[in-house]
């Protein structure tokens, strides 16, 4: 899976407008639960990476005050934090959202001007308690679920309220503003029930805009997470489910193009094919089979994909640019280096703010599923949106180039067992040799090229 597109040449001419361009990668505090090398933390994260780091999730209480959801999460927001440490100019923001019982507590609190009163004063407080720059509204969605129409009008109080508190707080106490941003809708629907969009884009230093799960195992034919473009066979119902429509969409609502953030999945959608069919827009009856990593039928992430795209045929949906991949009745859509730079080259002449990545954890992250390093996707964005390289001593603490040894001279790249000592592996990448340890108690198989338990 070569790539072939100029991106070296989309990163020069934009390099010169990189300081205003965001990468705002997101991190989930669930991620640490998934065994062997999907197991993810902020020490998994290369500082230098993105230009904005937000941890998901964090939920809202009855007391109308921001609260932790994990029972270590004041700990991984300390890590988290002390990232700043070692690049002082990275931001972090903490995500607020979520479900209680399947309703999201942001209905209750915006209901009354007293509770959201509460709920700002203790999220000014608690940001600079644990070191964030700031709060991220991950509200699924004012006006949905149970939530009344009239949430929408609630939203943009809320959105009004934190900004002038945020602004108050950083001139009484003479310190900086609080950064505020929000995950948004991508179709069109929900975007009409659930914003006021000129009347709350003006406050965001950013939006977020959820520009994935356009299609999934929930419909009757294979479709894709995250196109570009609409397809011939979409369904008119669906002709707006693509990135173009949506982010155009956000723009003549009156959102102001430099504060959106296109949002690049590092995970595919599933599907169960049902017929001999195996194209876009194929008969499937349900998702394809959970990753090892991930357990949760109908998404992949980027380095189980890594994994099936070995044996899988290989398909490109040029109307749509985005891969998809079959193998049995295995469906996949996904996204790779290649349709990350036509989406770059897509939001640059749109004039966009930058993009913003679901998830840091999903992508490969430790470099040893996809022989292409560490985070392959988010590097790639990166160097596509022309920000300037990373400093050469960034830290790569599972990586370490060996000399001293030859294993990997005339060897194909990729993975190898090392049998002197199954804890570590070697990568082999244009004839240098690289050795790996597995985490902890983990052992390599070659089966799955992988680190996993004995
Ligand atoms: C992209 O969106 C714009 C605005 O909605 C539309 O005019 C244009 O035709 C779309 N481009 C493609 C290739 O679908």
């Amino acid at each position: 899976w070569g790539l072939s597109l100029p991106s070296a040449g989309v990163g020069m001419q934009l390099s010169l407008k990189s300081s205003s361009t965001k990468l705002a990668c997101h991190m989930t505090n669930w991620a640490q639960y998934r065994p062997g090398t999907g197991k993810f933390t902020p020490d998994n994260i290369d500082p230098f990476l993105c230009t904005h780091v937000i941890y998901a999730l964090a939920t809202i209480n009855s007391f109308n005050q921001i609260s932790p959801i994990e029972w270590n999460d004041e700990q991984l927001y300390g890590s988290l934090n002390s990232l700043k440490n070692v690049n002082p100019a990275l931001k972090t923001l903490l995500s607020v959202g979520g479900t209680v019982n399947g309703v999201s507590p942001f209905i209750a609190m915006v209901a009354k001007p007293e509770s959201r009163a509460a709920f700002i004063n203790h999220a000014i407080s608690f940001l600079h308690t644990h070191k964030f720059d700031g709060l991220n509204l991950d509200w699924e969605y004012p006006g949905h679920n149970g939530s009344p129409q009239e949430d929408k009008q609630k939203f943009t109080l809320l959105v009004t309220e934190l900004i002038k508190a945020f602004e108050d707080d950083a001139n009484d106490n003479r310190r900086t503003k609080l950064l505020l941003s929000a995950n948004v809708a991508g179709i069109r629907q929900t975007i009409d029930r659930a914003y006021e969009v000129n009347n709350i884009a003006p406050h965001f230093d950013f939006i977020n805009i959820m520009t994935y799960d356009f299609h999934g195992h929930w419909e009757a034919v294979t479709g894709h997470n995250s196109p570009l473009y609409g397809s011939s066979v979409d369904p008119v119902s669906q002709i707006h489910n693509n990135i173009n429509s949506s982010v155009s969409y956000w723009v003549s609502l009156g959102a102001p193009s430099e504060k959106l953030l296109v949002g690049f999945p590092t995970y595919g959608r599933t599907y169960r094919l049902s017929t001999g069919a195996t194209g876009l827009g194929a008969p499937a009856n349900g998702p394809a089979d959970a990753g090892p990593y991930t357990r949760t039928a109908g998404f992949w992430a980027y380095y189980e994909i890594c994994d099936f795209i070995n044996t899988a045929t290989l398909g490109w949906i040029s109307e749509q640019e985005v891969p998809y991949a079959t193998y049995g009745s295995a469906w996949l859509g996904y996204d790779d280096q290649r349709s990350y730079s036509s989406k770059v080259q897509w939001l640059t002449a749109n004039n966009l703010g930058g993009a913003h990545v679901w998830t840091m954890d999903m992508d490969d992250f430790s470099g040893s599923f996809c022989s292409a390093g560490a985070y392959p996707l988010i590097n790639h964005l990166r160097m596509s949106l022309g920000f300037t390289p990373k400093p050469t001593t960034t830290p790569r603490p599972t990586t370490t180039r060996n000399p001293s040894t030859d294993f990997c001279r005339g060897r194909p790249d990729g993975l190898y067992e090392n049998p002197a000592d199954k804890t570590t592996f070697f990568q082999c990448f244009q004839g240098n040799t690289y050795l790996h340890h597995c985490q902890p108690g983990l052992i390599y198989w070659d089966s799955c090229k992988c680190c996993n338990w004995p």
